[in-house]
């Protein structure tokens, strides 16, 4: 296996693919000091050009392609020519369609925040959907994954964008409406951590999947005087945000 790309993603699945007993052949990244250190933890060489990964490259028999997302076409078609025929190029991107890779490709997209910033879950069983251009590059798929125990989903590209999606809404906006809780608590100077154990309670709706079900508030019962006291605290910017998450709320259990 060659690695492209040395961020995040790939200083916590390169070892992870070590472990598991795949021959790194070589880390390819854009800066050294990203590349040497990863490459150093894998007890393989390193580069920051093409040239000197020339030899590795044409030994591969995967190659994943870890960068940002808007790069991962543009790298790969670039590698294409120095690939084997047979090698299967792989990304790990939620978002990107697995036709920007040649044929055979395969996605491994694990469905966790790599981020230290979002926390520390465990790597071992984390959902993954793979997806590949045949039954070989679906293979390799499955045995990259196999390396954190993953929770596989195969998926088709438009079920993997709307997972993606799923994805996005359920992390990254669910975080910025904690974020806008925490800043009401902040504002009149109370402790940011005082809506733990609701929050505790909210992430059991996302582990058991029946976030509908848990639905509570003065949304959802319809009492209108509370979400006119609400109003009233609110910034106009949230004000406006607020109201239309209500409607959805109501909407969706009043119909
Ligand atoms: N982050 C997550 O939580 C997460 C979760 C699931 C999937 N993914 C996917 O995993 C992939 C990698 O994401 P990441 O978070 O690891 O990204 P990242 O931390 O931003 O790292 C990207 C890496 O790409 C390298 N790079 C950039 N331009 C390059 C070039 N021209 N040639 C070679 N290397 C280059 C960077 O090099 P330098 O460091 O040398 O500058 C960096 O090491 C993405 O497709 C992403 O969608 C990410």
């Amino acid at each position: 296996m060659v690695l492209v790309g040395a961020g995040l993603v790939s200083c916590e699945l390169g070892p992870a693919w070590k472990a598991a007993g795949h021959d790194i052949l070589h880390v390819i990244s854009r800066k050294a000091s990203s590349a040497q250190p990863l490459a150093q933890r894998l007890g393989c060489p390193w580069s920051t050009g093409w040239t000197e990964a020339a030899g590795a490259l044409a030994d591969a028999e995967v190659v994943v392609v870890a960068v940002t997302d808007g790069l991962i076409e543009e790298l790969a078609e670039g590698m294409s020519a120095m690939v084997s025929p047979s090698c299967v190029m792989v990304h790990l991107s939620g978002a990107t369609p697995l036709e920007v890779l040649r044929s055979p490709g395969a996605v491994v997209w694990p469905v966790r925040s790599f981020n230290p910033k979002a926390g520390s879950v465990p790597l071992i069983g984390t959902p993954t959907v793979v997806e590949g251009t045949d039954q070989r590059a679906l293979d390799v798929a499955h045995v990259l994954a196999a390396a954190w125990n993953a929770d596989l989903v195969e998926a088709s590209g438009d079920q993997r964008a709307a997972a993606h999606l799923a994805a996005v809404i359920a992390d990254n906006y669910a975080n910025h409406m904690l974020a806008e809780a925490q800043e009401v608590l902040r504002q009149r100077g109370l402790p940011k951590t005082l809506i733990r154990n609701l929050i505790e309670g909210l992430t059991q709706g996302g582990l058991h999947g029946d976030a509908r079900e848990r639905q509570t508030g003065p949304a959802k019962r319809g009492d209108e005087a509370t979400l006119e006291r609400h109003r009233a605290l609110l910034s106009d910017d949230m004000k406006a945000l607020y109201d239309m998450l209500a409607a959805h709320i109501a909407q969706r259990h009043h119909p």
